[in-house]
């Protein structure tokens, strides 16, 4: 894989800010749009979706690939994140060929200098719940790479997945409140075969573990078909009952709330959409999904 700043049929990588910054500066002058898909990398097929939407929007992509420290509460996950540029930009150029795409995948120095901290961030009560609460300084963290990033790439359209969803309602508020000109989309959760929400971390799991994790979807779909004829209470218990039974997958929480404020609702209204959340774990791996109920 070519690593460096020529395009004849290789795809273009950029290490460090500055070859990004001239890269983007001449590609801007000859009137390209940007369409900007952040990501850590180990790309698999949802992430191809995302870059597929940025591209049908917009005239070049710029993908980055970058495991952000600040936004892992968890040193061991961090550490066991999947680390691959060459074989993500193999993928990026297979699937997508390497005409008017840039990856930018700088080292940690390029992007944090010497000061590797998250900024603080609040996005009007979104970051104190589910991910918020339960990874403390999470969205601090990716608040701090992606003001960088937009402010650096100053994309027309940044393309987020769904399965994410708190981290897209998040990023929606981030940029309105930096007043930045960025249109933020969400694209659909992509699913393997067995329905388990495709993830980095899913390369993790033994191909028995993979199997098993399609239960997290199944779960939500029962969920889903509880909730027409049960209370918020008594759905939340029976997802809790359905865990309390899997031997190897542990449930960390599970939530109803609304889709627009995130918060944990108590009683079913009209007036509001209703999303199911949830975080299992299954051999130590961490997985979150998410569907709407109504
Ligand atoms: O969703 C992710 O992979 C990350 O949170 C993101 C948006 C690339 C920021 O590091």
């Amino acid at each position: 894989m070519f690593v460096g700043y020529s395009e004849f049929s290789m795809i273009t990588i950029l290490h460090t800010k500055d070859d990004l910054s001239k890269h983007l500066k001449s590609l801007k002058n000859k009137g390209e749009t940007i369409g900007f898909v952040p990501t850590m990398g180990a790309l698999h097929a949802g992430h191809l979706s995302l870059m597929e939407e940025a591209m049908s929007l917009t005239t070049t992509l710029v993908v980055s690939i970058f495991v952000n420290p600040t936004q892992f509460n968890n040193q061991n996950d961090l550490e066991k994140y999947p680390r691959d540029v060459s074989k993500d930009a193999s993928i990026i150029q297979e699937r997508l060929g390497s005409k008017n795409i840039c990856i930018y995948a700088p080292t940690v120095e390029d992007v944090y200098d010497d000061e590797v901290s998250a900024k603080k961030y609040t996005y009007d009560g979104l970051e104190n719940v589910m991910e918020g609460a339960n990874r403390p300084g999470h969205f601090d963290g990716v608040g701090t790479i992606l003001e960088f990033l937009f402010k650096l790439i100053k994309p027309d359209v940044s393309i987020f997945g769904e399965k994410d969803f708190q981290q897209l309602q998040i990023v929606k508020k981030l940029v309105k409140k930096l007043k930045l000109p960025i249109k933020i989309k969400g694209a659909a959760i992509h699913r393997e075969p067995n329905m388990l929400a495709m993830s980095s971390r899913n390369e993790r799991l033994s191909k028995a573990a993979r199997m098993q994790a399609g239960f997290i979807f199944k779960s939500l779909e029962l969920a889903k078909s509880h909730f027409k004829v049960h209370s918020v209470l008594q759905t939340e218990k029976y997802i809790e009952k359905l865990y309390a039974a899997q031997k190897d997958i542990t449930l960390e929480y599970f939530t109803i709330a609304d889709e627009k404020t995130l918060k944990t609702v108590t009683r079913k209204s009209k007036d509001r959409t209703c999303r199911a959340f949830i975080v299992a774990h299954i051999e130590g791996v961490r997985l979150i999904d998410n569907m709407k109920l109504d």
